[in-house]
């Protein structure tokens, strides 16, 4: 078994605040991320996809046709965009770190069409990430 991974950008606001928490308990909970006129990130996505080598190609799979997907069903949805207002899938949630790789997985897993998607890595900063395996 083989993982292989594409890293991917995106800029992109966003403010995290929950209508029934107090603005002061939000500012508590979220500290920077509250601002309320929002903020950026620039964000980097690290998708790995896990699979057998193809004897024919010596690969897992195009890594070409896995940035194509990922920029279409995600880069493009995001990048340079509001996520608290302007991304249809994060609507109605708190844009965190954690429930945007959940919404990234949801989005990508089932059109992975060579291999499987073992782990998504959403970087908020260069010091916070996170991971998710799907469960
Ligand atoms: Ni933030």
């Amino acid at each position: 078994m083989i993982y292989i991974t594409r890293r991917l950008e995106f800029c992109a606001s966003h403010r995290l605040y929950n209508p029934k928490f107090s603005d002061q308990e939000n500012a508590e909970i979220f500290g920077l991320c509250n601002n309320p006129n929002g903020h950026g990130h620039n964000y980097v996505l690290e998708v790995t996809v896990k699979g057998d080598v193809a004897p024919d190609t010596g690969m897992v799979l195009d890594l070409k046709a896995l940035k194509k997907l990922i920029n279409h069903e995600i880069i493009d949805k995001v990048d340079h965009k509001n996520l608290n207002v302007d991304v249809d899938f994060l609507k109605d949630i708190i844009p965190t770190a954690e429930n945007i790789a959940i919404k990234f997985w949801e989005l990508i897993e089932p059109k992975i069409e060579n291999g499987s998607l073992h782990e998504l890595k959403l970087y908020e900063s260069e010091r916070n990430y996170v991971v998710y395996r799907g469960n």
